[in-house]
């Protein structure tokens, strides 16, 4: 298939299974408050340091080759990631920030990931090749969490004002999901390549279910999501 094509093609299947997603774990009669909200958002604070931070990281140096072979045709992502960056760590201080006003403790060195949070992680940077790396965060990772935003603050699952911290954590994804995209228009121009794509884009939505999963059982409701994440279709 045409790279293009490609890349279009995944990013919509991306946006289908993160609005599914966000409808199989995020229900409408749920409301988290108070204290209860703190490890949600610290769980976000550590998430969007981690995941957004160091994924681009590792595949700025494996795109970097030496200062003398400085590959110009890939600049563009270069300055892509960089943006991406600094976004990043703007988003996990807005959480920090909220979860401080919550009473609770905003430094991320502090905060014990889960092993669902682990497992995120591991599924979104732990891969050898840039390409893998940029579709499990661009490509599937950031239209499945664009998707679990608009839904916490679509069904009221939280306040007002961390609603104001969602969208403004939520702005930037747009962003994102378009560098993913310019990445696989450039580089899933074979098969094989295009295969391995998929098969990420499964692995890593069998991640995010068990992230946001995690997050909403452990309001009230246990194990409910336990086998969302693993059906094919
Ligand atoms: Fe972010
Ligand atoms: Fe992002």
């Amino acid at each position: 298939m045409d790279s293009k094509e490609f890349a279009k093609a995944v990013i919509g299947e991306s946006n289908r299974r993160g609005k599914q997603l966000a409808e199989d774990v995020f229900d409408a009669d749920d409301t988290i408050t108070g204290d209860d909200l703190i490890p949600m958002l610290q769980g976000f604070m550590w998430s969007e340091f981690y995941l957004g931070v160091i994924p681009p990281v590792r595949v700025m140096s494996m795109l970097y080759d030496g200062a003398w072979d400085i590959d110009p045709s890939n600049i563009d992502i270069m300055l892509g990631l960089g943006d991406q960056i600094r976004d990043e760590v703007k988003h996990s201080k807005l959480f920090s920030r909220r979860v401080e006003e919550l009473g609770g403790d905003p430094n991320v060195i502090h905060y014990e990931p889960t092993d669902e949070d682990l497992f995120l992680l591991e599924r979104t940077a732990d891969w050898d090749e840039p390409i893998e790396i940029v579709t499990a965060l661009n490509c599937a990772g950031e239209p499945a969490l664009a998707e679990a935003f608009k839904a916490i603050m679509e069904k009221d699952i939280v306040d007002p004002r961390t609603k104001d911290v969602i969208h403004k954590a939520k702005i930037d994804e747009g962003n994102h999901i378009n560098l993913g995209k310019k990445v696989l228009e450039r580089f899933a121009t074979d098969e094989e390549t295009q295969e391995r794509v998929w098969e990420i884009v499964d692995l890593k939505f069998e991640a995010a279910y068990e992230f946001h999963g995690k997050q909403m059982d452990s309001m009230s409701r246990p194990d409910r999501y336990a086998q969302a994440g693993t059906s094919d279709d």
